[in-house]
């Protein structure tokens, strides 16, 4: 058999799955707005979904969350910065603008970390308020743990990561035995707002508490099966619903 029989249909057949596979996806994705494209939701790994308002510093575009909503990972779980305090984010409800929070101080993985000194919770006013039935702990510092009552005992969060030696004592400021334990702790008191403390101050710390955010309701623009954003174009510096196929200013519905 002339080679050249064989070799023509096989080069032929070569090329054409070369412009099968190459050209393919181009032609399917190449019509998604690169913007809809990149406003993807993503996670720091421990499968919480980050999207609009929030964003990943680093892994998603800043054109996609609002300003100040930037988020950050640490071990897989998101981090919010507010005034000196890191917390990680636990929960986002995004249809009632609504997220829990808890200070990465008290979420230590095990018992074995000292707990760091830790400031009271600081929200600003516009973009992220304290929501409804939050109430805040006392936590003692430089607590002696072992002078305290045996039933006492159970609201030491950890050691004090400044004197290894002394504890961190959580109480709930209606505790009747507040007095007693402010004796037995020298160092600085400061509050730490929780959701509830049903189980005891410790787990109350880390579940953490629940913030309201304010920025643009995304629903309409989600319902139309868009990825909001925020365009920071300072000609526009709004809200933007990107749809498969461009920007839009409130849903993807073209009308
Ligand atoms: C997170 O988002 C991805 C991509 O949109 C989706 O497939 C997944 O089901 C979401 N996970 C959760 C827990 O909502
Ligand atoms: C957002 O809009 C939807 C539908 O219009 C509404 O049901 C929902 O309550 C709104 N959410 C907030 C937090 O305003
Ligand atoms: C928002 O909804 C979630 C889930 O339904 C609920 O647990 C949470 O308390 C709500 N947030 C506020 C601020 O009421
Ligand atoms: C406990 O956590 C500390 C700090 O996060 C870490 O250095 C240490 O290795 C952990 N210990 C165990 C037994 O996991
Ligand atoms: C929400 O934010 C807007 C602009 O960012 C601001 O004008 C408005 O006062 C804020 N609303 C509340 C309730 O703080
Ligand atoms: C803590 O209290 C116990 C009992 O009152 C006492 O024996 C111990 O010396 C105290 N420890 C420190 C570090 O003050
Ligand atoms: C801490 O809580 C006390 C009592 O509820 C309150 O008077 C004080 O203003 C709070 N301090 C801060 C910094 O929030």
């Amino acid at each position: 058999m002339n080679p050249r029989t064989i070799f023509f249909p096989c080069s032929f057949l070569f090329h054409f799955h070369i412009i099968l596979f190459t050209l393919l996806p181009t032609i399917t994705f190449s019509s998604l707005d690169p913007k809809f494209e990149a406003c993807e939701p993503k996670t720091c790994g421990n499968g919480l979904n980050i999207s609009y308002p929030f964003y990943i510093q680093g892994k998603q575009q800043p054109f996609y969350g609002n300003p100040g909503f930037e988020l950050s990972c640490n071990q897989g779980s998101p981090i919010l910065n507010l005034v000196n305090s890191q917390y990680i984010i636990q929960e986002i409800f995004y249809d009632n603008h609504s997220f829990r929070v808890s200070n990465i101080a008290f979420s230590e993985p095990n018992t074995s970390s000292c707990i760091a000194s830790t400031q009271s919770l600081t929200v600003g006013r516009y973009r992220f308020q304290l929501a409804p039935n939050q109430r805040d702990l006392f936590l003692f510092y430089g607590c002696n743990l072992t002078s305290l009552p045996q039933g006492l005992r159970e609201n030491g969060i950890g050691c004090s990561e400044e004197n290894r030696n002394s504890w961190v004592v959580g109480m709930a400021k209606e505790d009747e035995d507040l007095e007693l334990v402010k004796e037995n702790c020298k160092g600085e008191t400061v509050n730490a707002t929780v959701e509830d403390v049903k189980d005891g101050v410790k787990e109350a710390l880390k579940n953490g508490f629940l913030l309201n955010w304010n920025a643009t309701n995304r629903t309409e623009c989600a319902n139309n099966g868009g990825r909001c954003g925020f365009d920071p174009d300072p000609a526009t510096y709004a809200f933007r619903c990107y749809c498969p196929h461009g920007v839009h200013v409130f849903n993807c519905d073209p009308s």
